[in-house]
């Protein structure tokens, strides 16, 4: 039941390009005022195409005027929709979302981002394909594409890792990771991202800053497995996020939660899929503030090069974690690429010199099934311990299938770095408070020569430890080659 009227004249719009007749717009009754929920007090929801604007989506002319004016036209504290109509590729420049307003990508419609440095706003914090700067109730859907055209910022393909281009020029950026990303919600409050596929971001895919109470449920993404930095979603200083039945394929981390200016409070991750040629879910590496009250079940890690980690470097404390009911395979990777086919990897040291020490506590892994090429690593710091992990209903497989070589416990970035030592079913230091349950491992056995223990304590820094049905067992399989 929809409520049509013809809407004449509000005085917060401004006037579409002079090309178009002013069109009908749809005024929705939402189903809350039919029913007697709460929400009665946004009732409405405008609806705009981009196309009534003049968008051509041919993706070779831009539409970015088009598609912005449209947006700029939402009335005010009226929800509203920006529908992008199939067929259509629409080039465009930065898109600013602002309160209340919904991208609806059609499914067979593409928002392509330009690959031009002058499509992107001056400063590179802004550098988006799709961006919403202290905005509410902002999102995007529709069944559609958001793609960030990757492929156009490779300089040269390589088969190691490709090599992109930087827009350091200006000094704005520096180093060689200037490039925009996809989709950024910066200050945003109430943000919902579903059922859309993000293709091929150039740099990071989706970024959510400074945010809270933001759901992305339903939506894939893809990013080209040789092209370096192109995370799947990094959750930064924001609380309050739910990412659900989610399907993350990226050549960088894939869900990675991080604070630089704030905690990062209550996140949950559920009923998804992962393939990442770094970590799955990785915590930090920029970690100056508190990460807490997080849960991640029913997940499936497939063929990364690292599956649960946490990198703390900055001092901020993690506490209160819930993995559950986690399917993981790590392998190796090339070298190139963060990660040593750790299947869980827990890690705070501080990052140099300056940094402060940070602890990990309570966190806890149950019902995991791990295939891998490289054991757990567990490392706090002197100062910085674990404390409180516990292990509970796991199967983890050893077994090597690639032919990099293995061979070292991974302290980077900073710390240790790099340091030489063969691999151990469980590697644990500076731990205090460990609890192992029906906890099976099992070695591929025409690689023993490649292991050292199943279990190995750095001595006398681990402490208050509970062991109770653990089992360690060689396997063979006549199958494997190499
Ligand atoms: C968003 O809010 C922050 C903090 O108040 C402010 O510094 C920034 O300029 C605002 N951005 C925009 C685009 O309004
Ligand atoms: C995604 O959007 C399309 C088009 O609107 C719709 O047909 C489909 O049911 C939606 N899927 C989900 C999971 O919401
Ligand atoms: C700019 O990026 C290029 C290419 O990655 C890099 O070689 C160069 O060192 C960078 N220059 C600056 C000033 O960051
Ligand atoms: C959170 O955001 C959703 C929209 O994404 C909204 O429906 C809900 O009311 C918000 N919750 C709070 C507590 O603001
Ligand atoms: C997140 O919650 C913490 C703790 O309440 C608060 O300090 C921080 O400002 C919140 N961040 C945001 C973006 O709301
Ligand atoms: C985190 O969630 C809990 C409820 O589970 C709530 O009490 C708390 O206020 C939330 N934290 C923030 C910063 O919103
Ligand atoms: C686990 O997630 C998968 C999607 O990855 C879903 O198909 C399945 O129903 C979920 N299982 C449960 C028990 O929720
Ligand atoms: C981490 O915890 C320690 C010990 O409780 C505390 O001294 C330190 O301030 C905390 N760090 C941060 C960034 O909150
Ligand atoms: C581990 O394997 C045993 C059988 O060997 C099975 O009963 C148990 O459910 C498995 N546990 C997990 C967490 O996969
Ligand atoms: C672990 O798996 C068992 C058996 O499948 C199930 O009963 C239990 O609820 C699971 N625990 C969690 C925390 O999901
Ligand atoms: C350790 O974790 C368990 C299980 O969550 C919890 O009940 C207990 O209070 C924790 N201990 C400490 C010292 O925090």
């Amino acid at each position: 039941m929809y409520l049509c009227m013809l809407n004449s004249q509000s005085p917060e719009m401004e006037k579409p390009p002079l090309l178009f007749n002013f069109k009908i717009i749809l005024l929705l009754l939402t189903q809350s005022l039919l029913t007697t929920s709460s929400h009665s007090l946004n009732p409405t929801t405008v609806t705009f195409s981009v196309t009534e604007y003049g968008a051509i989506g041919d993706g070779i002319h831009y539409d970015t005027v088009s598609i912005q004016t449209a947006i700029d036209s939402c009335p005010y504290s009226i929800p509203c929709r920006i529908t992008f109509p199939s067929p259509g590729n629409y080039l465009t420049a930065t898109i600013f979302l602002r309160s209340g307003v919904v991208l609806n990508v059609e499914p067979g419609a593409t928002i392509l981002g330009g690959p031009r440095q002058k499509d992107y706003p001056k400063e590179s914090s802004r550098w988006y394909v799709v961006l919403a700067e202290n905005a509410t109730d902002v999102g995007i859907a529709g069944g559609g594409v958001v793609d960030g055209q990757a492929e156009k910022f490779v300089v040269r393909y390589n088969e190691r890792k490709n090599v992109m281009v930087s827009w350091n020029q200006t000094g704005d950026c520096l180093g060689d990771e200037c490039r925009p990303r996809l989709i950024g919600f910066l200050g945003c409050k109430n943000v919902k991202v579903f059922n859309v596929t993000l293709n091929q971001p150039a740099y990071w895919c989706l970024h959510l800053v400074r945010s809270e109470n933001i759901t992305i449920q339903d939506i894939a993404i893809y990013g080209d497995l040789n092209i370096p930095n192109n995370d799947g979603i990094d959750i930064e200083d924001s609380n309050n996020t739910v990412i659900t039945r989610c399907h993350i394929d990226t050549g960088d981390d894939a869900i990675c939660p991080k604070s630089s200016t704030g905690p990062v409070h209550n996140l949950t991750v559920t009923n998804s899929w992962i393939r990442s040629k770094s970590s799955a879910i990785k915590f930090g590496s920029a970690s100056w503030f508190e990460f807490k009250h997080f849960v991640f079940d029913n997940i499936t890690i497939v063929d990364s090069h690292r599956g649960l980690a946490f990198q703390i470097r900055d001092g901020g404390n993690v506490s209160d974690i819930v993995f559950s009911n986690i399917k993981i395979s790590t392998r190796y990777y090339d070298p190139l690429w963060w990660g040593r086919a750790e299947p869980i990897y827990v890690t705070t040291c501080p990052r140099d010199s300056t940094s402060k020490e940070a602890s990990i506590s309570n966190v806890h892994f149950i019902n995991i099934t791990a295939n891998s090429e490289n054991g757990i690593f567990l490392s706090g710091s002197k100062r910085g311990l674990l404390r409180n992990l516990s292990f509970i209903n796991m199967n983890i497989t050893y077994r090597r299938f690639t032919s990099y070589a293995g061979g070292f416990f991974d302290y980077r970035p900073g710390c240790q770095e790099l340091v030489k030592h063969k691999t151990a079913g469980i590697m644990m230091e500076h731990i205090e408070g460990l609890e192992v349950r029906n906890v099976e491992m099992r070695w591929e056995k025409n690689d023993l020569e490649q292991w050292n223990n199943p279990m190995e304590f750095k001595p006398s820094t681990v402490n208050n430890i509970h062991f109770s049905n653990f089992n360690s067992v060689v396997y063979s399989n006549s199958k494997s080659s190499q």
